[in-house]
């Protein structure tokens, strides 16, 4: 065993990344080219896509979610329900959009969206004269949210403007939905409620870019969604696009590069097999954690990519310091966004809805912890940290 810490993070590089790369940077094109088509044309296949849904890249995770939520119409004075255990990138294009976050709970022991305080929510929100136009739901740890529950709770919720929901899969890269396919097939098959997917592949996700993020928007939206992350304009029109075309609708600059496509390509193969092993790591620490007394672990799901193992326990900083004095680092990975001042300012909950109740929220955020898990994890330090986990849990 190595005397260094063992990494809850690593950036995983395979060597074709370092090949297609340097090809970009010796070809003289860096910008968005040919090789971004690549990569989106790979992505649709190792996303698992229908033919008529097409994967866009952007440059980051944050960008994604920040389109969706354009492309969902929510702008000035709008309200997003949104989870608020979750990375500030959820929620700081809810704020750039001039919009109020509306929070809704978890569950308290998987930090998912709890869809019956959604109903709740949605429910006290359904006069005419507000607008709840979006409900961003975080797939923590890559664990898909209960999708199906979302979308009853929408529809149940007598709200009469049109609402989309945007799945923040960050985290989520290769997961799947409960029928085991991929969580991008799935809203398109239910597609009575437009459903946005975002994924991230910032450095330390399975998948990296370097930095980026992954679009997935109902498909009348795509073409829309293509050049509104381009400014406005149409790369692959006839129209030059220097100075041939016209804007219709202001985009952003929110494009992925050749630069970062090229290690996406590279990366995706390996990236696919790293989903794998974080599940299998996951897997075995579930089987060895599932019965002792001072750790709740999440009920098992098959199809979550299990990015991050999170556990609860009950006293956090004596397993911090446990786990840290026998040189395995552990975090808390986000804190609960409902705290940050920038964020309350202005939220629908203190607003209109009086003080809310956070009981899932409170316990998770309390509680929650996660452990290395990933790709990177020999067989002995996988048994190492289970090992040390069970001897805090026994103490
Ligand atoms: C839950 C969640 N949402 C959004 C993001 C933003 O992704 P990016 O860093 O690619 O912008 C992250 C980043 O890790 C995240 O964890």
């Amino acid at each position: 065993m190595s005397v260094e810490e063992i990494p809850l993070f690593k950036v995983l590089m395979a060597p074709e990344a370092h090949q297609e790369i340097s090809a970009v940077m010796r070809s003289g094109h860096i910008a968005q080219g040919q090789i971004v088509e690549d990569f989106e044309q790979r992505l649709n296949l190792a996303l698992e896509l229908d033919k008529r849904q097409q994967a866009l890249t952007v440059n980051s995770g944050t960008s994604a979610l920040h389109l969706a939520l354009h492309l969902a119409g929510v702008g000035p004075g709008d309200i997003v329900a949104v989870s608020p255990m979750t990375c500030a990138a959820t929620i700081i294009p809810i704020l750039h959009l001039k919009a109020r976050p509306l929070w809704i709970d978890v569950d308290p022991i998987t930090g998912l969206m709890n869809p019956l305080d959604l109903r709740a929510k949605l429910a006290a929100f359904s006069l005419p004269h507000d607008s709840v136009k979006a409900v961003v739901a975080v797939d923590w740890a890559g664990t898909p949210c209960n999708y199906p529950a979302i979308r009853a709770a929408i529809r149940e919720s007598g709200i009469r403007s049109q609402l989309s929901i945007v799945e923040d899969a960050a985290h989520a890269f290769g997961a799947k939905n409960e029928h085991g396919t991929s969580i991008g097939l799935a809203p398109y098959i239910d597609n009575s409620i437009d459903h946005y997917v975002c994924w991230s592949t910032q450095a330390i996700k399975h998948l990296t870019t370097g930095d980026g993020g992954i679009l997935l928007a109902p498909p009348y939206q795509t073409e829309r969604a293509r050049k509104l992350r381009w400014f406005g304009l149409d790369r692959r029109s006839k129209t030059d696009f220097r100075a041939g075309q016209q804007i219709e609708e202001a985009g952003y600059k929110f494009h992925m590069n050749d630069l970062s496509a090229a290690i996406g390509n590279g990366n995706l193969k390996r990236a696919v097999r790293a989903v794998s092993e974080h599940q299998a790591n996951a897997s075995f620490y579930h089987h060895m954690f599932k019965d002792l007394k001072r750790i709740h672990v999440p009920p098992w799901h098959g199809g979550s990519s299990y990015w991050i193992y999170t556990i609860l326990v009950d006293d956090r900083d004596s397993f911090v310091e446990f786990m840290k004095l026998r040189r395995i680092a552990t975090s808390q990975v986000h804190r609960r966004c409902d705290e940050h001042p920038a964020f309350v300012r202005d939220d629908a909950c203190s607003r209109a809805a009086g003080t809310w109740a956070s009981q899932g929220l409170d316990f998770f955020s309390k509680h929650q912890v996660s452990i290395p898990c990933g790709w990177w994890l020999s067989p002995s330090e996988v048994g190492y940290i289970a090992e040390t986990v069970i001897k805090w849990a026994n103490s």
